[in-house]
């Protein structure tokens, strides 16, 4: 005979053979009394609308939150650095428009969201059902070191067919850069004219400004964003200067040098009320003065690194490995590729910014603090290696060595021939589209940090003291959660024992 207790404190008897039979069916009766009562709390929350308290406690989600406004009018886009991956989104955004190519890869365009119950076949398109902006809304503009348009940067990156591009000429080539805020310390292996001169840090600042008040007016757009496609700035540390906005401002006038020319355009951005995501591993808005601008001016910000060949691969993998209990001694990632992103990270300042990036990934994702005896002693090594030949058509090498039953150790090699661009551009998209979501949503745009779009990052921004998640699948249900309580829906937990009822 064995008692055990449910949720509700409730207790129960029941006879078993053995103690151990008697100890596995309380552990298993107190983990469903357990989920049965969040269900409960859950579906409660969401009839009532559930209080902040629940909403913060139990992060479940509620009922409708919150005011949407709608996508009215023109949504400008404005990107800092016009490369390979910036002109790869804004050539197929206007291919798509014209119908020439399909949005392949892009959540918003193509991705559904399951509510209510399996067995009630209700699933629209994401874009159906949230007030997203539409292709037809958007509008470009861009700044960069060198003076290409938008068709000759297209055409230098090598990435879409020449031919794709030519049918494209009129509308490219009218996307001509603004001059940039750069500073060649922060990214040496590249050096071009098209550059702002100013006295100090915060006269560039104003210029920015300046710019996007100007392509505002221009453009006719009711709604702003800015998107930083630059290149990667070498590895800096934050610093007092940027623990608040007050401190970050006198050191912009005594030209401080640990301010990096994307941290200006994030104060520009945000100063501005418009939101900034982060594409590249740069500091830019994972600093506390971003977080503080972007929560006073409700203009959010997310970040940071795109995640799209390598680190989506590692974050599908890894979380296959802890969830089946098996080890990992080693995992060696090594990258060749030739376009401009490729040559800029040859310099270790810039190196060290991506590593660290990319290196996060795994020790979030398997917790060797949990789990010694599987990842204690896991080794883990990095390598981009610059390649012209290969251009952006990046390869990407994975030596594996992971040990199972009884220790016994195995291997998994993946080469993932991709396409960095490629991959690249719906991330833009989806991110340009949900952060001007976040932007008119009345409960995400005084939040600052984004987490909800983890899903497109190698190293997702949390606030201080939270670990980020790495999972690609619990990112994607944390998204699709996110929507679901925007919009009043039943959060989706995956329990299901409600179909047993
Ligand atoms: N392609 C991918 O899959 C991928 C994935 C993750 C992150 N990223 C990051 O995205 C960024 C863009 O990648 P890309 O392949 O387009 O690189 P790219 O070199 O083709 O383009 C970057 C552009 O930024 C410009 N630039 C540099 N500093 C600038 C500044 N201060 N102001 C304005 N322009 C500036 C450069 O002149 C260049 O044209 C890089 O930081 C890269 O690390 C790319």
């Amino acid at each position: 005979m064995a008692d055990w207790w449910d949720a509700d404190g409730a207790r129960h008897r029941k006879q078993f053979s053995t103690s151990a039979a008697a100890r596995e069916h309380e552990h298993r009766e107190t983990a469903l009394a357990h989920a049965e009562r969040a269900s409960r709390e859950m579906k409660l929350a969401a009839r009532t609308g559930g209080d902040k308290k629940a909403r913060t406690e139990t992060v479940t989600g509620t009922g409708a939150n919150g005011t949407i406004e709608p996508a009215k009018g023109k949504l400008g886009v404005m990107i800092p650095g016009m490369g390979a991956v910036a002109t790869t989104f804004v050539a197929g955004v206007e291919a798509i428009r014209k119908g020439l190519a399909k949005p392949i890869g892009s959540l918003t365009q193509m991705g559904t969201v399951r509510l209510g119950k399996r067995t009630e076949g209700r699933t629209p398109k994401i874009k159906e059902f949230v007030p997203l902006a539409t292709l037809d809304d958007l509008v470009f503009t861009g700044w960069d070191i060198f003076e290409d348009n938008m068709y000759e940067a297209a055409s230098h990156a090598g990435v879409l067919d020449q031919r794709l591009l030519d049918q494209l000429k009129p509308f490219l080539s009218s996307i001509t850069p603004r001059s940039a805020v750069f500073d060649h310390n922060y990214v040496k292996k590249i050096d071009g004219p098209n550059v702002k001169k100013g006295k100090t840090k915060m006269d560039l600042a104003e210029q920015l400004r300046h710019d996007i008040r100007d392509f505002k007016k221009t453009s006719g757009a009711s709604r702003l964003i800015t998107m930083w496609c630059g290149s990667t700035e070498s590895f800096i540390e934050p610093t007092e200067a940027h623990q608040s906005v007050k401190a970050f401002e006198k050191a912009l006038r005594e030209n401080d040098e640990l301010i990096a020319p994307s941290m200006i355009y994030a104060y520009a951005s945000l100063m501005e009320g418009v939101p900034f995501a982060n594409g590249a591993p740069n500091l830019t808005v994972d600093l506390p003065v971003m977080l503080e601008l972007s929560r006073k001016n409700e203009a959010p910000i997310c970040g940071k690194d795109f995640k799209t060949g390598q680190t989506l691969m590692k974050t599908v993998l890894a979380p296959a490995f802890k969830a089946r209990m098996l080890g990992l001694n080693g995992w060696f990632s090594t990258n060749i590729l030739g376009n401009r992103d490729g040559e800029v990270l040859d310099d270790p300042g810039s190196f060290k910014t991506k590593e660290e990036s990319k290196l996060s990934v795994l020790e979030h994702i398997l917790q060797p603090d949990l789990y010694p005896e599987l990842y204690g002693n896991m080794y883990h090594k990095v390598r981009i290696n610059y390649y012209p030949p290969r251009g952006d058509n990046k390869e990407g090498w994975d030596n594996i060595d992971i040990f199972g039953w009884l220790g016994y150790p195995m291997q998994i090699k993946v080469d993932f021939l991709c396409r960095d661009s490629i991959l690249a551009a719906p991330i833009v998209l989806d991110l340009v589209l949900l952060v001007d979501l976040a932007k008119r949503c009345s409960e995400l745009r005084g939040l600052g940090i984004q987490e909800w779009l983890s899903f497109y990052f190698k190293s997702p921004m949390t606030p201080p003291g939270l670990y980020p998640e790495h999972d690609l699948f619990i990112q994607l249900m944390k998204l699709k959660n996110t929507l679901r309580h925007l919009k009043g829906e039943e959060l989706i937990t995956h329990l299901g024992l409600e179909y047993y009822d």
